[in-house]
C-alpha cells in the first residue's frame, strides 16, 4: 500500500465507522447538495434565502461537529489503545470497503432525488403569495388579509412587486429576508411594518409589465358621496385631468427625481425635473428615488382604509344602514375607540353600537335595532380589515399618497416649501389637477345630469 493511499485514502474509513459520523457525514452531503440546489433557485426568492443563509449552514457545521464525535466514540469503543485500525487494503471484498461505497451511493441518490424534488418545491411554495401572507401570520397578516380583498392586484404575487430584476435586488432581498427571520425570531421587529420595507421596486420592474406607462387615461369621473345625520346623501364629484396628471410625471422624455427626508417618503426635500426646474426646501435627505407609479398609487395591492372612506364606500353600497338617524356618527365614534385586541374589538364593537344609540338616540334605537344590530357585525368587519392592536396598525397608518385629503399626497410635492430659485413652485391650482363640479352637496345637477 502506498503512502499516498495510507495518508489520503483510508483515514476515509473513519468517517463512516461509526453512526454518529455517518449522520454528521450525511447532513454535511445533504447540506452541500442543498445549497447547490438552490443557489440557483433562490435567486427568484428573497424568502428562500432564509433557508439557504440560515437553514443550511446550521445544518452543514452541526453535520461537521458530529463527525469527529462519532470517530471518537468509535475509537473509545473499538481500541483501548486510541488507535483505530485501517483495513489492510482497499478492495471490493473488504467490508468497510462495502460499507463506505454502499453509504456514499445511498446517500448521493437520496440527496438528489430527495434534495431536488424539495428544493424544486420549495421554491414555489416560498414563492406563492400563500407563504409570504401566511408564514410569518403576525406580521404580513395585515397586508396578506388586505391584498386578498384587493380587486384589481389580488392576483399578482407579493414577490413580483417585492423582489426586483437583477443581481443586486435579489442579494438584498435575501439578506434582507434573513434580516427579517433574526427580527422575528428575537421578537424585536417594528411594529407597524415600515413602508417600504426595503428598496421600493421601480414600477418598470413591476406594474409597467402590465399598464403602458403612455396611456392617455384623459379626462375620468371622480365621484364620492356621504350621508349627513338626516340620513340625506351628499355628493362630490370631480373631472379628474387623469391623462395630463400622468404625462406631467411620466411623460415621454419625463424625468423627475426626488429626494425625501425618510424612507416612507412622507416628507419631501427637494424635486429635480430633468432638463427643468429644480425645487428645493429646508432640511436634508438621504432617500432619493426617480418618480414613478409607486410614488402616487402606493397602495396598489393591500390598502387600508380610514375609518371615514370605509363606513362612507359602504353607507354608499348600502351595506350599512343610509337611514338610520346619526348613523356615521355612531359608527365613527365606535371604529375611531382604541381596543386592546381583535378579540376584544369582537366582543365590544357590536354592542358599543347599540350603546351608543341607547344613550344618544333611544328613538331611533327602538325602531332600528334587528339594523343596527347586523351594521354592529359589519362594522367589526372593517374594524379587523384594517386595526391590528398588536402590530400597532390603525385607521391610516399606511395613508395612500394619491390626492391630499387624508394625508399631503400631491401635496408633499405641490406645496409653498418646495421652491426654485426664482420662487416658482409646483401647481396648487385646484383646476390643473381637476375640476371641482360639488363638494358634499345636495342633489349635484350636474351628477343628475348624467342619470346618477
Ligand atoms: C402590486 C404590487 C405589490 C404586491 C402584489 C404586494 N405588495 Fe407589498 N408593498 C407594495 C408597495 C408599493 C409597498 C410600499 C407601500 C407604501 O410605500 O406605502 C408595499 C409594502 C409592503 C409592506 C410594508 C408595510 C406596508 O404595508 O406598507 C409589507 C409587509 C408588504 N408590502 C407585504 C406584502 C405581502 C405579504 C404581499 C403578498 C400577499 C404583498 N406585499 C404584495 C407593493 C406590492
Ligand atoms: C399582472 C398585471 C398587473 C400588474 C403587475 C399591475 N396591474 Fe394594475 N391593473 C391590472 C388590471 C388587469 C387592472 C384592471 C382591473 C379592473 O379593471 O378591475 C388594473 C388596475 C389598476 C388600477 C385602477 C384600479 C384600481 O385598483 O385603482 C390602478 C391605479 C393600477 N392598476 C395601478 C397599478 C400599479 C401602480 C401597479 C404596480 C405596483 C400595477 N397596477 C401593477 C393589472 C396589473
Ligand atoms: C402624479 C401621480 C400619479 C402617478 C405618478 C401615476 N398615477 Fe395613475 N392616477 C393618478 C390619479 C390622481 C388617478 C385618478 C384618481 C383615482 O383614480 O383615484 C390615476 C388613475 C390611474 C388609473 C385608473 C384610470 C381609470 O381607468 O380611471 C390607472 C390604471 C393608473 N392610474 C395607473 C398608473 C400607472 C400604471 C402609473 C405608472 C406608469 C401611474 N398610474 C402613475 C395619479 C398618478
Ligand atoms: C415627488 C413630487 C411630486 C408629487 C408627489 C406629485 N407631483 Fe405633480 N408635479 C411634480 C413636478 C416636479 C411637476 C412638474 C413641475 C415643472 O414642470 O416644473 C409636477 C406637475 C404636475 C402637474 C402639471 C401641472 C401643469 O401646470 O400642467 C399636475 C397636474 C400634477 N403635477 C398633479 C399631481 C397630482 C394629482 C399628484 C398627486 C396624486 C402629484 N402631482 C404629486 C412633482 C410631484
Ligand atoms: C396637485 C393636484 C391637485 C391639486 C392642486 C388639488 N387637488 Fe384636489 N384632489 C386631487 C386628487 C388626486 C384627488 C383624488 C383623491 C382620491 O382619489 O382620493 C383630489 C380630491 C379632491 C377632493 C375630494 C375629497 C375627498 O373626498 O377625497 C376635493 C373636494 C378636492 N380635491 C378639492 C380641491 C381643491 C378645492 C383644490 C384647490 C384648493 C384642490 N383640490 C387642489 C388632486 C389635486
Amino acid at each position: 500500500m502506498g503512502r499516498f493511499t495510507r495518508r489520503w485514502i483510508l483515514p476515509v474509513f473513519y468517517l463512516t465507522d461509526h453512526w454518529i459520523s455517518r449522520v454528521g457525514l450525511w447532513l454535511v452531503m445533504s447540506a452541500v447538495v442543498l445549497w447547490i440546489f438552490l443557489t440557483g433557485a433562490s435567486e427568484a426568492s428573497g424568502y428562500l434565502g432564509i433557508l439557504q443563509f440560515v437553514a443550511l449552514p446550521v445544518l452543514f457545521f452541526a453535520g461537521l461537529g458530529l463527525v469527529p464525535l462519532g470517530i471518537a466514540l468509535q475509537r473509545r469503543r473499538e481500541a483501548p489503545d486510541h488507535h483505530l485500525h485501517l483495513p489492510e487494503r482497499v478492495e471490493w471484498g473488504n467490508r468497510r470497503v462495502q460499507r463506505l461505497v454502499v453509504f456514499l451511493a445511498v446517500a448521493t441518490g437520496f440527496n438528489v432525488v430527495v434534495g431536488g424534488a424539495l428544493s424544486y418545491r420549495t421554491v414555489r411554495y416560498m414563492e406563492s403569495t400563500n407563504f409570504c401572507g401566511t408564514a410569518c401570520h403576525q406580521v404580513m397578516g395585515p397586508e396578506y388579509a388586505a391584498y386578498l380583498v384587493g380587486g384589481a392586484h389580488a392576483q399578482v404575487r407579493c414577490v413580483d412587486c417585492h423582489v426586483g430584476e437583477g443581481a443586486g435586488a435579489k442579494i438584498a432581498a435575501k439578506w434582507n429576508g434573513t434580516r427579517q427571520l433574526v427580527l422575528l425570531l428575537t421578537n424585536r421587529y417594528s411594529r407597524p411594518v415600515p413602508s417600504p420595507p426595503h428598496a421600493l421596486k421601480t414600477s418598470a420592474e413591476t406594474c409597467e409589465n402590465c399598464h403602458n406607462r403612455e396611456h392617455d387615461y384623459g379626462n375620468r369621473l371622480w365621484r364620492q358621496s356621504r350621508f349627513d345625520d338626516a340620513g340625506e346623501r351628499l355628493e362630490t364629484a370631480l373631472v379628474m385631468k387623469v391623462g395630463r396628471i400622468h404625462g406631467a410625471h411620466l411623460g415621454k422624455g419625463r424625468r423627475i427625481v426626488y429626494r425625501a427626508a425618510d424612507r416612507q417618503r412622507k416628507t419631501m426635500v427637494a424635486v429635480r425635473v430633468e432638463h427643468g426646474d429644480e425645487y428645493g426646501g429646508a432640511g436634508t435627505g438621504a432617500f432619493e428615488r426617480e418618480m414613478d407609479c409607486l410614488d402616487c398609487h402606493n397602495r396598489p395591492a393591500h390598502a387600508f382604509e380610514t375609518a371615514e372612506r370605509a363606513v362612507d364606500r359602504e353607507m354608499a353600497a348600502g351595506a350599512l344602514p343610509q337611514r338610520v338617524p346619526r348613523f356615521r356618527r355612531a359608527a365613527l365614534a365606535v371604529l375611531g375607540k382604541a381596543y386592546p385586541s381583535r378579540e376584544a374589538a369582537a366582543e365590544q364593537i357590536p354592542a358599543a353600537l347599540l350603546a351608543y344609540y341607547k344613550q344618544n338616540a333611544p328613538d331611533a334605537m327602538v325602531l332600528h335595532r334587528t339594523e343596527l344590530e347586523r351594521a354592529g357585525q359589519r362594522l367589526l368587519a372593517l374594524y379587523q380589515q384594517n386595526v391590528y392592536p398588536e402590530m400597532k396598525l390603525t385607521w391610516g397608518s399606511y395613508p395612500q399618497h394619491n390626492g391630499h385629503t387624508d394625508s399631503p399626497g400631491c401635496f408633499r410635492c405641490h406645496n409653498e416649501e418646495l421652491k426654485t430659485k426664482s420662487g416658482k413652485t409646483m401647481t396648487q391650482d385646484c383646476e390643473s389637477c381637476h375640476k371641482v363640479w360639488g363638494v358634499e352637496e345636495k342633489n349635484l345637477a350636474a351628477l343628475r345630469e348624467l342619470g346618477g
